[in-house]
C-alpha cells in the first residue's frame, strides 16, 4: 500500500472507503498496526489515562505527546501519524501553532484539537501554515469537568444542531477530518452526510467515514470502565496481529460498530 496522506484520506471518504484509525503510543505497536494496514495512528492524549494512569487527559503536556509521537513515528512506515494537542496547548492561534510545530517536528503529519466553531480561527491559522488539522467534537474529554463526567453529547435537538454547525464551521476553516465521539448514531450519520471531509467515529454509529478505538480497549486491557462503544477484538483471536487485522477488516466492511456499540 501507499503512504496515507491528508489528501488520500479525503479521497477515501469521497470513494466511500472506510478509514481505520487506532491510538498508538510506542514504536512496537506502531510498527505492528502499520503492518496490519491501520490507516491512521493517533497519539491520543488518552495516553495520560492508559499509559500514565491519570483519571483524565488534563495533566498531559505537549512534551508528553511529542515523546510518544516520536516513538510512534520511528515504528511507522505508511500510516498517517496524527498527534493530539493536549489541554491548554491551543488557547490562541499562535500558541496552537508553536505547540503544533513541536509535534510536527516529533513526526506528526496532522494535529487534533477538541472543540467547535470557536476553534475555526485556530484551524485556519494552522492550515495556512502547513499543519493539517483534525477537529474533535461531541464528547471532548478535555471538557470532562464542564460536562460533569464522560457523558454522551448531542442528545437534544439544540445540541444536535450546534454539532452540525460546528462541523460545517470547522470544515470551512480548512479541517481535514473530524472525530465524532459519543453521540447518537443518527447524528453521526447526519454530520457525515452534511460534510465532505471524513468523519471518524468513536461511539458515533456505523455511518461515519471511519472509526477509531483506543488500542488498550481493542486488546481487552481496561484500566477503567468499559464504554459502550468498545469492542474487545482479542476475543476469538490467537494474536495481537490477528486482533488488529480483524478490527481493520470490521471497520472496512462496516460490521463494526454494531448496534450494541451505539447510542
Ligand atoms: O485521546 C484519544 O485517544 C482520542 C480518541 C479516543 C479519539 O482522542
Ligand atoms: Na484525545
Amino acid at each position: 500500500r501507499k503512504a496515507i496522506t491528508a489528501p488520500s484520506l479525503l479521497a477515501m471518504r469521497t470513494a466511500g472507503d472506510k478509514i481505520a484509525m487506532l491510538t498508538a503510543y510506542d514504536a512496537s505497536f506502531a510498527s505492528l498496526m502499520d503492518r496490519c494496514s491501520v490507516d491512521v495512528l493517533l497519539i491520543g492524549d488518552s495516553l495520560g489515562m492508559v499509559c500514565a494512569g491519570y483519571d483524565s487527559t488534563l495533566p498531559v503536556t505537549v512534551l508528553d505527546v511529542a515523546y510518544h509521537t516520536a516513538s510512534v513515528a520511528r515504528g511507522n512506515k505508511l500510516a498517517l501519524v496524527l498527534a493530539d494537542m493536549p489541554f491548554g496547548s491551543y488557547t490562541t492561534p499562535v500558541e496552537a501553532y508553536n505547540n503544533a510545530v513541536t509535534l510536527m517536528r516529533a513526526g506528526a503529519q496532522m494535529v487534533k484539537i477538541e472543540g467547535g466553531a470557536w476553534l475555526a480561527e485556530t484551524v485556519r491559522f494552522l492550515v495556512e501554515r502547513g499543519i493539517p488539522v483534525c477537529a474533535h467534537i461531541g464528547l471532548t474529554p478535555q471538557f470532562v469537568h464542564t460536562f460533569g463526567g464522560f457523558k454522551v453529547q448531542g442528545k437534544t435537538d439544540a445540541a444536535a444542531e450546534q454539532l452540525k454547525a460546528d462541523g460545517l464551521a470547522l470544515q470551512a476553516a480548512g479541517a481535514s477530518m473530524v472525530v465524532l465521539e459519543a453521540i447518537p448514531a443518527a447524528l453521526g450519520k447526519d454530520v457525515t452526510e452534511l460534510l465532505a471531509i471524513p468523519t471518524i467515529g468513536i461511539g458515533a454509529g456505523p455511518d461515519c467515514s471511519g472509526q477509531v478505538l483506543v488500542m488498550h480497549d481493542l486488546l481487552g486491557v481496561f484500566p477503567g470502565h468499559k464504554a459502550r462503544f468498545v469492542k474487545n477484538f482479542m476475543e476469538g483471536q490467537a494474536s495481537i496481529d490477528a486482533a488488529v487485522t480483524s478490527y481493520v477488516t470490521a471497520v472496512k466492511d462496516g460490521s463494526f460498530p454494531g448496534p450494541e456499540h451505539c447510542f
